[in-house]
Parts: structure tokens; C-alpha cells; sequence
């Protein structure tokens, strides 16, 4: 029996929940900052907290004598509560601060892959101050601007899609220059982007079903970045327009970084690797990685999963994943996230209005429901600002998991909006045909 603390409280974490509820005898304790009612239903115990309060954190894992930690999102990392919790002998899988810097620091990865010769980065360069930044813009076809640090995937400017001029440019990186330490500005690539979820003990990283999110708000990759609208992957463990050498280039890439980060640092990375990608006419770039799952990524993985995830766990945590057979089933899965009808949309925009709409749920049918951020009232179920429930349809084709999903949609009711077309064989189709265009076949 492992008794296990699990941190977070969105659909990402209730979908952890269920993979550790799914082991052999597993006790789950979970810390969250709002209360997620899927996760308390399969948790022994629960405490709400903030993720700053490191030392609530530790108290509740003590209390309830618990053997490792499973850390959902980033802010906790970034926190350094795998540190805290290592020192009150409590293993995590989850980078320490230092480690996450995988995700927090732009500069840090970069400069990682650059210095070790670790194919797939872009053009980039780092900026402490204005010098040299329009020099430097003048020298690429087309410019994306990223804050130097955590902006809940939101923060990052694309030429063509949120400026259009050098000189916009210049503002943005002068306004980003205000609120954080350095600013990356980097080349533009163009192809689809897709998500490599890998398990690494620090040695041995371990490759995932690829998934492929949809960040843009609407219909068409239309609107602003959000934490991700929906995401799909394959029977086949591919995706349409990927081949399985863009795979295979994935993951040597981030066997690589694994390797780097212990040259580098003289520590071994315990936790998750998601590296966003992109295929490009050039092959495969690396966008970013986190140092968490992906949400909703996570959805379509871990139902999968046939291999104990506790086992999973202690395996990174011991650094013996080289000795685990991690198997997935060879299902196609299709999420689509259930949003309140506001959300992500600017303040001044006509539609963004109140979210903490009561919502109602029907008949999901053969669908999997994870709960993201609601809040569970005594006279219902609430949204809050934000993602609210994440549906999942797993079948052995990617059409009928997109029906089961879409069914499962339906019986949803209260002022919700979603993307119908994540995972439809028009959109897909569009993504094989834009990559045949990048790759010129
Ligand atoms: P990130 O927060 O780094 O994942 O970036 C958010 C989104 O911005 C990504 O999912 C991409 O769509 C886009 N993006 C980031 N970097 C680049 C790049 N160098 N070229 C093109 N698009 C990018
Ligand atoms: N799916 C985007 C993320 O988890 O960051």
C-alpha cells in the first residue's frame, strides 16, 4: 500500500488521480487550491491551500505518511516544493526549482541545447535590455517574442497572428522588459506543433502516446492562446501528418537534454519532460518544455496507460525506468474541453462577462468526465474563469472517439462554449495538408 500526495486541482490532476487510484493498493492525500470534486471523490483525504504555502504542503504529506508526491502543475515547482518536500524525506516525481528551470526559463533551455549541440533550436537570442534587440530583428524572416519566465502559455507574441512590424516588436519586447528579467526573441517557424509527454528517472526518458493540443480559443485556430481547447492522439501512437521519425527525433532530442541537464547541473531530472515540437520543412524544433504534464495532453494518455502508475512513479523517483515495460493502448483518445463562454477573451472584449455561471451535467454516455476548475456549492456545480471540464472518448478510431466526446458535450448545460472541431477529419485533414505544403511533397 503507497500512500500518495497528489498537488493540484484541475482536470490534468483528476486524471492523475485516476491513474493512481487505478494501481495496486494506492491511498491518494491530495492538496489543492480550489476544490475539484473528482479528485475529492477518490482521495482518502483533502486540504485546500495555497501552492505558496510550502509548509502546509509538508505538514498534510506527514500527517498522512505519505511514501512519494506526484506534483501536477508548474507553480509549485516553480515554488520549489520538490526541494521542501526531499528535505522532509518525501521523493517527488517533479523536477527541483533548480530543474524546472526546463520550463520556467526560456533562456536556460536554449542555452542548454546551443551548448551541448542538441538539434532543434530556433534562431534565438536572450535580452537583458533593449541593446541589440533591433539589430538583432533584422536579421529574421519572422519574429516570436517570449517573456524570459511562467505566463501560463500565454505570454508569447507571434508575428502575423498578435503584431505585425519590427517596431511593434520593439514596443513589446520594451514593455516585456518592464515586468521580467530578460525577454527571448526568436525565429518564427512554421509547420504543426505536436506534444511528446516523456517520463524521465533522470536517465532513462521514456517516450509517451504523441498528442496534438489546440491552443487558439475558436473554431479554425481563430482567437487568442488559451491553456488549450481540446487535444487528440492516435491508435497508432503517430499522429496524421507526423512520421515516425519526427517521433524518433523527439525523443532523441529530449534523451539529449536529460543527458545535458545531469552534465550541467550534476543532478538527475525526476519527473516529466513535455517537450512542445514542431515539424518544420527543416524536421523537428523545439518550441518549449514543461516540467509537468500537459493539460489537456494528460487526458489522452493516462486512461491508456496498462502499466501500474505507481509503479511508474517509483521507478523514476529510484532511477530504475529502464527496467519497466511502460505500455499504452493502442486507442485513439479525443478531449474537448468544456469552457465558461467568456473565457479567454480580453477584458474589454463585448463577450467576456461573468463566468461563475451554475452548469449542469447530463448523460456523458460512454465518455470519460474530468473535472478542471468548478467549484462544487451546495446548491450545485459552478465554473470559475476558468477551463471547467475536460471530456474524453477513447476508441480504436480517432472518429469515433471524436463522437463520443462530442456526444458527451452535449450533455452539458449552462453557459459553456468548446471547440467542435478538435479531433474532426476536417481539421485533421488541414493538418496533413499544411504539412504537405511545409515539407513540399
Ligand atoms: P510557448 O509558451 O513557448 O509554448 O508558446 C506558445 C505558442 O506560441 C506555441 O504553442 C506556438 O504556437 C507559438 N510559438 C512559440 N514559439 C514559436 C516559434 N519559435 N515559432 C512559431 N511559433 C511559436
Ligand atoms: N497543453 C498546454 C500545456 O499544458 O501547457
Amino acid at each position: 500500500m503507497s500512500n500518495v500526495l497528489l498537488i493540484g486541482n484541475g482536470a490534468r490532476e483528476h486524471v492523475i488521480a485516476e491513474a493512481i487510484r487505478k494501481s495496486r493498493p494506492a491511498r491518494l492525500f491530495s492538496y489543492m487550491k480550489g476544490n475539484n470534486p473528482g479528485i475529492a471523490s477518490l482521495s482518502e483525504d483533502v486540504i485546500i491551500g495555497s501552492y505558496n504555502d510550502l509548509e502546509a504542503i509538508k505538514n498534510f504529506a506527514q500527517t498522512n505518511q505519505c511514501d512519494f508526491a506526484v506534483i501536477g502543475p508548474e507553480d509549485p515547482l516553480n515554488n520549489g516544493i520538490v526541494d521542501y518536500l526531499t528535505d522532509a524525506a518525501i521523493p517527488a516525481v517533479g523536477p527541483t526549482k533548480s530543474l524546472a528551470r526546463l520550463e520556467t526559463s526560456k533562456s536556460f533551455t536554449r542555452n542548454l541545447l546551443k551548448k551541448y549541440g542538441i538539434p532543434g533550436n530556433p534562431i534565438f537570442q536572450t535580452f537583458t535590455s533593449l541593446d541589440g534587440i533591433e539589430p538583432f530583428l533584422d536579421q529574421l524572416q519572422g519574429i516570436v517574442i517570449k517573456p524570459d519566465g511562467l505566463t501560463g502559455g500565454k505570454g508569447v507574441m507571434v508575428q502575423g497572428d498578435h503584431f505585425q512590424s519590427k517596431a511593434e516588436a520593439l514596443n513589446h519586447c520594451r514593455d516585456i522588459l518592464q515586468g521580467h528579467a530578460s525577454v527571448a526573441v526568436e525565429e518564427k517557424l512554421e509547420g504543426e506543433e505536436f506534444s511528446l509527454q516523456c517520463l524521465c528517472d533522470g536517465k532513462t526518458v521514456v517516450g509517451t502516446p504523441p498528442a496534438q493540443d489546440h491552443k487558439r480559443r475558436f473554431v479554425d485556430d481563430k482567437g487568442p492562446n488559451t491553456g488549450g481547447m481540446g487535444s487528440y492522439s492516435c491508435e497508432d501512437h503517430l499522429l496524421p501528418f507526423l512520421k515516425s521519425r519526427d517521433v524518433a527525433d523527439a525523443l532523441t532530442i529530449t534523451k539529449k537534454v536529460a543527458e545535458a541537464i545531469h552534465r550541467e547541473t550534476g543532478k538527475y531530472y525526476k519527473g516529466i519532460m513535455y517537450g512542445g515540437f514542431m515539424v518544420t520543412k527543416d524536421g523537428v524544433k523545439l518550441i518549449e518544455y514543461n516540467a509537468r504534464f500537459g493539460d489537456p495532453e494528460a487526458m489522452n494518455i493516462l486512461p491508456l496507460l496498462k502499466t501500474d502508475f505507481c509503479d511508474i512513479c517509483r521507478a523514476v523517483i529510484d532511477g530504475t525506468l529502464d527496467q519497466l515495460n511502460v505500455e499504452f493502448e493502442k486507442k485513439a483518445t479525443v478531449c474537448k474541453y468544456l469552457v465558461p463562454a467568456g473565457y479567454g477573451l480580453p477584458a474589454d472584449h463585448p463577450d467576456a462577462r461573468s463566468t461563475s455561471a451554475k452548469i449542469e451535467i447530463g448523460d456523458v454516455g460512454d465518455a470519460r468526465l474530468y473535472y478542471a476548475s468548478v467549484d462544487q456549492r451546495a446548491d450545485g456545480l459552478y465554473m470559475t474563469t476558468s477551463r471547467a471540464i475536460g471530456v474524453v472518448g477513447i476508441a480504436d478510431t480517432l472518429q469515433e472517439a471524436e463522437k463520443i466526446a462530442q456526444n458527451a458535450v452535449a450533455a452539458v448545460k449552462g453557459p459553456v462554449d468548446y471547440r467542435p472541431d478538435v479531433g474532426t477529419d476536417a481539421l485533421i485533414n488541414q493538418r496533413i495538408q499544411h504539412m504537405q505544403t511545409i515539407r513540399g511533397a
